[in-house]
């Protein structure tokens, strides 16, 4: 099966997300979509998917145009959608989600033997892992024939091993003659399992490249300039601005962390080990349950959130949703923090983090994901000057450029930083000091020059 594209166009209010992109994937190939935040990647997937129809251009089947009229029409063809909102209740078991989906269960066992998976048919979907929703996911599709599976970010939530795991079966996928689009931020990654990568940059495609990929090359043609990837400098840690003792919460025990003025520290650990709520009890957003939390010196245990945000702590939760609201303006969720002279510090921060915003009246949800979580960024750590920022995974779903500038912004900007981060790489090259946190406690922690391998292996035991 062949689905393709040709010349197609889709522009929304102010913007122009897709111009005259030329796109083709078929069975037996991954291929790789990479593009900076904003670039058009989600908008051809939703095409692909028929969520929306172009305004210009044509999709082809198999060389048969065809107009993709919904998602629904779109399974019926053989196309599925991985996607990051898992479309499981969270609450029934695996085997009751699969009965729901309408799919037959000989199928899904049939792929899983075939692909050497297991899924645990009579556990609750909650008590999954990421990687393991979306492997069910995956056999889902599956089962109901599709021959196309679209992918946009599939690896953002997982952890280093699951990655690993889902790349090999993404492969697999392929060698089994199903068509794969594969949309990522990490070159690396794109770079294992793709056949070919299409770069998409402003709506337009700047190139479709073959094995042997050339990192650089891509990347130069993702950003245009060479991305310079910095390593953490030497840091000149002052005071210990922040200390947390033998904290304990629900399913945290027994944690301390410390940061010192002009710090930035990872927490690490595979998700489900307790980091959320470390970053919840960390920021005060949380009250815990026993230990204590020093804040420049002043005591802040048991203290009310309130308390935290005056003394200028910052918490960037995990999930975005429940930082911005959606349906409202850029503007109106700017104005959840700022007071005074709004639409000129909106305009300068959009300026600073290159946020792609047609119009600051536009609903948040029109941002592409990338520039969601830029906005977020602007207004919680540009707009103010957090004296110790707690941020769960912030730079998810953002581009190398933008991550790069987050550190750099960060280290300017904040009197310490306590971070969770899922990519050991990016923590080894970015951060001041590692904790790896496991099964509710905080079991190793690294400084500099780190070893790749044993922080693997503390987050991995
Ligand atoms: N429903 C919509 N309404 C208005 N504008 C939209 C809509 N969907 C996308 N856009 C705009 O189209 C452009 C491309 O967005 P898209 O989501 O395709 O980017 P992306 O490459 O997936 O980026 P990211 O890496 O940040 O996810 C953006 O400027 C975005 O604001
Ligand atoms: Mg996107």
């Amino acid at each position: 099966m062949i689905l393709e594209v040709k010349n197609v166009r889709k522009v929304f209010p102010g913007v122009v997300s897709l111009d005259g992109v030329n796109f083709q994937v078929k069975s037996g190939e991954v291929h790789g979509l990479l593009g900076e935040n904003g670039a058009g990647k989600s908008t051809l997937i939703s095409i692909l998917y028929g969520v929306y129809l172009p305004d210009s251009g044509d999709v082809f089947i198999n060389g048969v145009k065809t107009e993709i009229k919904s998602p629904r029409h779109a399974n019926k063809l053989g196309i599925s959608l991985i996607s990051q909102q898992f479309a499981l209740v969270p609450t029934l078991t695996v085997r009751e989600n699969l009965e729901l989906a309408g799919v037959k269960l000989g199928e899904v066992e049939r792929y899983s033997e075939l692909l050497e998976i297991e899924i645990p048919l009579d556990r609750a979907v909650t008590q999954l892992t990421m990687g393991e929703r979306q492997r069910v996911e995956v056999l889902k599709a599956l089962a109901k024939n599709s021959e196309i599976l679209l992918m946009d970010e599939p690896t953002a939530l997982l952890s280093p091993r699951e990655v690993d795991a889902f790349l090999t079966l993404v492969r697999k996928l392929a060698d089994m003659g199903k068509a794969v689009v594969f949309v990522t931020h990490k070159i690396r990654e794109v770079v294992r399992v793709a056949d070919r990568i299409t770069v998409l940059r402003r709506g337009r495609q700047v190139g479709e490249f073959r094995k042997p990929f050339d990192e650089r090359e891509l990347l130069e043609a993702m950003f245009q300039t060479a991305v310079v990837r910095s390593r953490r400098e030497k840091t000149v840690a002052g005071d210990t601005v922040y200390r947390a003792e033998n904290l304990v919460g629900e399913r945290v025990f027994d944690s301390s962390v410390t940061v010192r003025s002009g710090e930035v520290v990872a927490v690490l650990g595979v998700a489900g080990n307790g980091q959320d709520e470390l970053m919840e009890l960390l920021s005060g957003f949380k009250r815990v349950r026993g230990g204590k939390i020093y804040l420049q010196g002043f005591d802040m245990s048991g203290k009310p959130y309130v308390e935290f945000l005056k003394r200028g702590v910052v918490y960037l939760p995990e999930d975005r949703s429940r930082a911005l609201a959606r349906e409202l303006s850029v503007l109106d969720n700017f104005k959840v923090r700022c007071t005074t002279n709004c639409r000129e510090k909106l305009r300068e921060v959009i300026e600073i983090l290159d946020i792609d915003v047609p119009d600051v009246r536009e609903r948040a949800a029109a941002l592409s994901g990338g520039n969601q979580q830029k906005l977020l960024l602007a207004r919680e750590i540009l707009l103010q000057k957090p004296t110790v920022l707690v941020a769960s995974y912030p730079t998810r779903g953002l581009d190398m450029e933008t991550t790069e500038k987050f550190y750099k912004i960060v280290r300017e900007r904040c009197g310490a930083v306590v971070l969770s981060l899922q990519d050991v790489e990016e923590a080894i090259e970015k951060v001041d000091k590692i904790y790896v946190m496991s099964r509710g406690r905080i079991t190793a922690h690294f400084t500099p020059p780190y070893d790749f391998d044993q922080v693997a292996e503390a987050m991995a035991a």
